[in-house]
C-alpha cells in the first residue's frame, strides 16, 4: 500500500498511528509530554516571569497515568517500523526513566543513550538545584538482534572524521530559528534543527520515511524535508500544525541527488583484490613493494597476487600483520613504485584508480 506522506495528520497520535500501514516507518523520533510537573511559576533574579513548559499537553494527574499513556503510544509505533527502523525519544530526568523502561518492557532494544548537552542551558534560577543542562535521547531498535540503519560513515564525517561519540553539544533552538509570532514563541518546546539533522542522518537513507507522532513546530519535518526524506507529522493542536505547515512549506524542495544527501560505506563498496592491480597492468610480477612509508622490509609482487618475503608467501595482509606485530589492512601499508610517475604511492591509491577506472568503463 503506497503511504501518503509529507503531510500533517491532525490529532491524537494513540488513535492515528495504529491507522498506518504496518512496517512503512524507517524512522520514528518522538518527543513526547515530559510530564514536567512545574507546579509554581518561576521568576528570574530580576523578578522577570520565566517562560517555562506549563502547556496543558504537558500536564498528568500521576505518573501512573503518565505511564499509561506512555505505554499507549510506544505500543502503536512498535508494528509502524520496519525490520531495519528505529525510534528515537527525547526526555528529560521526569520522564525518560520510565519511558526507557516502558520501551524495554514492550520488547523495544535500546540501542544508544544519547545526551544532549546544552551549550546554552537555562540557569537554575532559584539556585536550588544544578543547571539543568541536558536532556537525554533513546536510541531503539524495534527488537533484540534487528539490525537498525546505521550511517557510522556520516557520523564520523560530521565530526571531522572521528568517531560520533554519544554525548552531543548542541545549542537550544534561539535566534532566528525559533518560531515566533508577536513577539511570542509559536512552540515552548521547539527543538534545535541540529539536534534532527543528526538522529535523521544517522538512521535513515534518502527518500526513507520519518514519522513524528508529537510533531508541534514541525522541527522533524522541516530537517527531514531538507535531507530529502520523507515525513509524516502527528499533533493535536491545530495551531501548532498550521504553524509546522507554514514552516515546512517555507523549506526548499531538495533536488539534490541521493549522493550527496548520503555518505558512502567503503565496506560496501566492490571489493577489488590485490591480484586486480596485476590484472589491469598497475602493478607487474617481479615488482618490489616497501612497507610503510619510513622505508621497511621490501617483498616481490607474485604473478597470482601473492608477497613474495623471506622466502615465504602470503597476502598483502598476512604479510602486513606479521610486519606490524598486529591487526592492520595491507592496502593501508604496502608502498608501490607508479611507473607513469616514478613515485611510491601507496597501493590504495592505485586501488581507487582501478575502481574509478572502471566506474567510467
Ligand atoms: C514536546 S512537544 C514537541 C515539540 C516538537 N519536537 C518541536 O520541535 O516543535 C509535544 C507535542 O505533542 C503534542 N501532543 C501531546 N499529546 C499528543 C497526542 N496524544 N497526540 C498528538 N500530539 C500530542 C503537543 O501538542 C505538543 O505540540
Amino acid at each position: 500500500m503506497e503511504i501518503q506522506h509529507d503531510r500533517i495528520l491532525l490529532g491524537d497520535c494513540r488513535k492515528l498511528l495504529p491507522q498506518l500501514p504496518h512496517e512503512s516507518a524507517d524512522l520514528i523520533f518522538a518527543d513526547p509530554p515530559y510530564n514536567l510537573q512545574l507546579r509554581q511559576e518561576l521568576y528570574r533574579p530580576d523578578s522577570s516571569r520565566v517562560d517555562a513548559v506549563d502547556d496543558s499537553w504537558d500536564r498528568f494527574s500521576s505518573f501512573e497515568e503518565y505511564d499509561g499513556f506512555t505505554r499507549e503510544w510506544l505500543s502503536a509505533c512498535r508494528p509502524l517500523l520496519k525490520p531495519s527502523g528505529s525510534l528515537w525519544v527525547i526526555g528529560s530526568y521526569h520522564n525518560i526513566h520510565r519511558v526507557g523502561a516502558i520501551l524495554q518492557d514492550l520488547g523495544y532494544w535500546i540501542l544508544n543513550e544519547i545526551v544532549w548537552i546544552k551549550s546554552n542551558p537555562m540557569p537554575n534560577f532559584r539556585g536550588v538545584r544544578f543547571t539543568n543542562a541536558h536532556e537525554t535521547l533513546l536510541w531503539a531498535a524495534r527488537e533484540r538482534g534487528a539490525r537498525s540503519t546505521f550511517h557510522h560513515h556520516a557520523m564520523k564525517s560530521l565530526n571531522g572524521d572521528l568517531q560520533m561519540r554519544s554525548d552531543w553539544v548542541l545549542p537550544v533552538c534561539s535566534g532566528g530559528e525559533r518560531l515566533r509570532e508577536g513577539g511570542e514563541k509559536v512552540h515552548s518546546t521547539q527543538k534545535p534543527e541540529a539536534l534532527l539533522y543528526r538522529v535523521i542522518l544517522s538512521s535513515t537513507d534518502p527518500g526513507a520515511l520519518v514519522v513524528d507522532p508529537f510533531f508541534g513546530s514541525g522541527t522533524t519535518g522541516a530537517v527531514a524535508k531538507r535531507l530529502g526524506r520523507r515525513w509524516i507529522g502527528i499533533e493535536k493542536d491545530p495551531a501548532y500544525a498550521a504553524a509546522a505547515k507554514r514552516r515546512i512549506d517555507a523549506v526548499p524542495e531538495s533536488e539534490l541527488r541521493t549522493e550527496y544527501l548520503s555518505t558512502p560505506n567503503p565496506r560496501k563498496r566492490e571489493r577489488i583484490p590485490f591480484g586486480r592491480l596485476l590484472e589491469a597492468g598497475l602493478l607487474s610480477a617481479g615488482d618490489t613493494l616497501v612497507f610503510d612509508s619510513r622505508g621497511g622490509e621490501k617483498a616481490r609482487v607474485c604473478a597470482d597476487g601473492s608477497l613474495s618475503w623471506k622466502g615465504g608467501r602470503g597476502s598483502i595482509h598476512q604479510l602486513a600483520r606479521i610486519l606490524r606485530g598486529g591487526p592492520c589492512n595491507g592496502w593501508d601499508h604496502w608502498l608501490a613504485l607508479d611507473r607513469r610517475t616514478g613515485k611510491r604511492v601507496l597501493i590504495d591509491q592505485l586501488r581507487v584508480e582501478l575502481r574509478e577506472k572502471e566506474k567510467t568503463a
